[in-house]
């Protein structure tokens, strides 16, 4: 198939292509055009948005990027809601005209937190600026696209050290740095969601017309606090760093965008489908830090075998 990616020069954007390039024709762009195989193009602008898809001649748009820095979406919301709301509606427009299928990336992070697991049938009820940009992106595409997905993950693992800009990547960097404790929350739940696994899923699904919308995340359940822990566990560091529990005030300054204190999923259509190809979370991170980080490791975690 022929198959434009937008906003693909991110965490979930190397794998997309990595994966997909394998099977399909590609046309990937992004405003940061950090690797080769990257065009420009910024999905804000409508006309310079229609014009790429238009001249590409795709079968299956993928609008995968956004702004996924909380923060900075509360402080920027005119941004955050012309990226990550207002960009879906030209992506909308765009595969309806052409009859193509449109694939929307949305986040666990709609869910307000109130109940410890959601399946995707549960009812959103986003805490701030981002998670409403998101929220309000699912709306657009069910409404205005015929043939959709719509596949919601939890907290991004993937892209690494030149990439990640998320929690493995933040407690890599403490790691890189020294540092003999890492202080982390033991008041929020999710799921960790393995950029290639989900990439792979994506590609089983576009040979389906089981259109609609799904959560899509590793599987098991589990909290930042136990994220950390396995992950010193996996490097060998069990012996020399100490994994604090601290609650969210800890980093009431550094991120002080409201986050749900259960965003877990459960990926209950894929199931019942049987068409849930996501690995536990423990195996995927295991393959992350082999895959993407091993060279980096090295000088800080000496007793890590892959
Ligand atoms: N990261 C997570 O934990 C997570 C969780 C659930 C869902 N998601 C969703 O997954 C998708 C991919 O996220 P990701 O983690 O790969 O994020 P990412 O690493 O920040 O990648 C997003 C890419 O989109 C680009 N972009 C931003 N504005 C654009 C524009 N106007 N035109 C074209 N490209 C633009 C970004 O460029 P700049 O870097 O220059 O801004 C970046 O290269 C997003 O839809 C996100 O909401 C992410």
């Amino acid at each position: 198939m022929r198959i434009y990616v937008a906003g693909c020069g991110g965490m979930l954007g190397e794998a997309v292509h990595k994966v997909l390039a394998e099977h399909h024709t590609l046309k990937c762009t992004d405003i940061d055009l950090n690797a080769p195989w990257l065009e420009l193009c910024d999905f804000r602008d409508y006309a310079a948005y229609k014009a790429s898809v238009e001249s590409f001649a795709p079968e299956v748009l993928i609008h995968l990027g956004a702004h996924t820095d909380l923060e900075y979406c509360e402080l920027n919301p005119d941004d955050a809601y012309r990226t990550n709301t207002l960009s879906v509606e030209h992506a909308a427009t765009l595969a309806q005209a052409h009859g193509i299928p449109l694939v929307y990336i949305s986040t666990a992070g709609i869910f307000d937190g109130q109940k410890l697991l959601y399946d995707d049938w549960d009812q959103p009820n986003p805490l701030g600026v981002y998670a409403r940009s998101k929220y309000l992106g699912e709306h657009i595409v069910e409404k205005r696209v015929a043939k959709h997905f719509i596949f919601r993950a939890g907290w991004m693992m993937g892209g690494g050290p030149a990439k990640d800009k998320k929690f493995i990547a933040k407690m890599m960097k403490q790691l890189a740095a020294g540092a003999k404790v890492l202080n982390v929350v033991d008041d929020k739940l999710g799921t960790p969601t393995y950029t290639v696994d989900f990439a792979r899923n994506i590609n089983a699904m576009l040979g389906t017309e089981y259109y609609g919308l799904y959560n899509m995340v590793c599987g098991g359940e589990t909290g930042r606090y136990e994220v950390a822990k396995e992950l010193v566990d996996v490097l060998g560091l069990s012996d020399t760093v100490e994994v604090k529990a601290v609650n969210s005030d800890f980093f009431s300054k550094e991120y002080f965008a409201q986050r749900p204190p259960s965003e877990r999923l459960v990926n209950y259509k894929l199931d019942l489908r049987g068409l849930n190809g996501m690995q536990d979370w423990k195996i995927a991170l295991r393959q992350y830090i082999r895959d993407y980080y091993r060279e980096y490791v090295a000088p800080f975690a000496p007793n890590y075998t892959p």
